[in-house]
This record gives structure tokens, C-alpha cells and sequence, in this order.
């Protein structure tokens, strides 16, 4: 995992209890390049390490812009964002890494955000503009107020449902709101924001036979065991020399913290793709929403804060 540094240019509130943060390069050096739907980790003060997706447009070479929501349930990543970052701070970042591809081929997008989600909709947005492309987005928010970079949305001049829950009554009816959006063609449907909006997302969009679904997550959706997942495996870690039981008692996870390997873990929940490791042999238990069912299947990485094995011994590059 590439890691470099980068400094807090500018904080600014967008919405209730959501503030943005502009990053820059260090004097002299670039930013990586992203794709609208990447995101990247914040390594925060205290030794957090969290993820948040790119609001910017992606054709931006000197600037990442996220959006973030002080979250009354944070694990401590969201607070100190607010109350602990500065402008003129240097952070250690992640490179950009992207769970979450626009399709840019599409012959129409469907972009739906809800809450914070919208920051990777918001680069999406941005892109398909850019590129001429047949889009448009259903944003879906408590209220007015709570609605980050609506101006920023505005701005293209794209076709926008907006829905705030204060203004027309109550939560917005997703099952309808995707049905009076049929495919056109080759349409691809995105969504990001809560994770129950996202299940009824999935679940209507499977109903009404829209293929091209995708999902970004915050929160894990919690993927269960495979039936022959083992409980007791060995694990080699090959570059430090280091080999360990993991037991009923224990996990994975648990055991690389315990033993202070150098993991960049984020969310620790298999949606982010920080920990992704390199497996050189072995058989893992998937349970990640990171990797595509394909690449699980080649098991030639795996994500190291939720998997598990289903071999008697796994070698990682670690
Ligand atoms: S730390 Fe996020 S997927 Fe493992």
C-alpha cells in the first residue's frame, strides 16, 4: 500500500455537521491520479486510520476534496476530523483505490446519494459531464440543510431529483424512484449511502431486472463464514519471518494486531480494500465486499481484517 504525505489546504462547512477537506501535494511532489468513485485513507491523529471517498473531479491534479459527515455513532474517525484537523496540517494518506469504477461506456448512469454518499456521486457526476455522457442523479437527503455540495451539483446542469424528507413528508419511495427509471439502452445504476438504503437498492433493483447495480459502501453488511471454513489454520507471514496459530478463540485479524504486523487497516469491516494482502498459498475464506466474485476466486489476495481460511496453512506477503 503507497503511502505519501499531504497537507490540509482548506476545511469548510457544507452542511449540517458535514465539512469538507481540501488536500494538496507536499511543495514539489503531485497527487496520485484517481477515477471518480476512488477514495482514499486519512492516517488521523491517535493512529486512526479512515477511509473517505473523493468528491472532486478527477481530472483535478493537485487537489483531493472530501466530504465528511460527523457521524454520531464514529468509532473516533469522524470527530477528530472535526474537532481535531487544521488548516496547514500534514497527513499521511493513502493512494487512491477504487471499489467502486464508473462505467463510462454506459449508455445512460443512474447516480443515486444518499446523505454523505454523495461524495463519490458527486465525482461521478463530474466525470460523466466532462465526458458528454447521458447521465442523471436522484439525491436523497433528511433535509436541505444536511445536503452537502448541492451547488457543486447544481452547477452541471445535469438533470437532479432532489428529495428532502423534511419537505415531502417523510423517506423518499426507492422501489418507485428506480422504477420510473427504466434502462435506456445499456444503463448502469450507482448508489451510495446508508446501508439500508443500499440493501432495499440491491433488493429493488434485482426485482425490476436492472443488472448493473453497484454499490459503495461505509458500513459492512456482514458476510458469514464459509461452511468449510476452518477454525484452526497456521499462518506464515513470509517477509517477516513470523508464523502463528489461529484458533476458535481468535482470528486472523486479531492476531496480526496482537503481533503489531504493519497492516494499513481502515474500517476493519471488508468494505475499504486497506488491508488487501497478497496470499501465496493457501486457500482463504473470503468475506469481504471488496473483491468481485472472480478475483475471490483466484485467491490471489485476500482482505486480512474479516477473512478466514479454509486450508490448513496460509502463506501471506506480509
Ligand atoms: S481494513 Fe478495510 S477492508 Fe480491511
Amino acid at each position: 500500500m503507497s503511502l505519501l504525505k499531504a497537507w490540509v489546504h482548506t476545511l469548510r462547512h457544507e452542511a449540517q455537521d458535514i465539512i469538507s477537506v481540501a488536500l494538496r501535494p507536499m511543495p514539489g511532489e503531485n497527487l496520485p491520479a484517481f477515477e471518480a468513485g476512488a477514495h482514499i485513507d486519512l492516517h488521523l491523529p491517535g493512529g486512526l486510520i479512515r477511509s473517505y471517498s473523493l468528491a472532486n473531479d478527477c481530472k483535478e491534479k493537485d487537489r483531493y476534496l472530501l466530504g465528511i459527515l460527523k457521524d454520531k455513532a464514529s468509532r473516533g474517525g469522524s470527530r477528530c476530523v472535526h474537532e481535531q484537523l487544521r488548516v496547514g496540517m500534514t497527513l499521511t494518506i493513502s493512494a487512491p483505490r477504487n471499489n467502486f469504477p464508473l462505467h463510462e461506456e454506459a449508455d445512460h448512469s443512474v447516480l443515486i446519494a444518499g446523505g454523505i454518499g454523495v461524495t463519490p456521486i458527486l465525482a461521478m457526476a463530474q466525470r460523466l459531464h466532462a465526458l458528454g455522457r447521458s447521465f442523471e442523479v436522484v439525491y436523497l437527503a433528511r433535509s436541505q440543510a444536511a445536503a452537502a455540495f448541492c451547488d457543486a451539483l447544481t452547477a452541471l446542469a445535469c438533470p437532479v431529483h432532489w428529495h428532502f424528507d423534511d419537505q415531502a413528508g417523510g423517506p423518499p419511495k426507492l422501489q418507485d424512484l428506480l422504477a420510473q427509471r427504466a434502462p435506456k439502452g445499456n444503463t448502469h445504476y450507482y448508489a451510495c449511502g446508508p446501508g439500508m438504503m443500499l440493501d432495499a437498492f440491491e433488493k429493488f433493483c434485482a426485482e425490476l431486472g436492472y443488472t448493473h447495480a453497484h454499490t459503495e459502501r461505509f458500513s459492512a453488511v456482514e458476510v458469514k463464514a464459509a461452511d468449510d471454513a476452518r477454525s484452526h489454520y497456521s499462518v506464515d507471514l513470509r517477509k517477516s519471518g513470523v508464523t502463528f496459530e489461529v484458533n476458535s478463540g481468535t482470528t486472523l485479524h486479531k492476531q496480526l494486531i496482537a503481533l503489531k504486523v504493519n497492516v494499513p487497516f481502515s474500517c476493519e469491516e471488508g468494505f475499504c480494500g486497506a488491508c488487501e494482502t497478497r496470499v501465496l498459498e493457501g486457500t482463504p475464506d473470503h468475506r469481504d465486499m471488496v473483491l468481485s466474485a472472480a478475483e475471490q476466486a483466484s485467491n490471489q489476495v485476500m482482505m486480512v481484517c474479516v477473512s478466514g481460511c479454509k486450508s490448513e496453512r496460509l502463506v501471506l506477503d506480509l
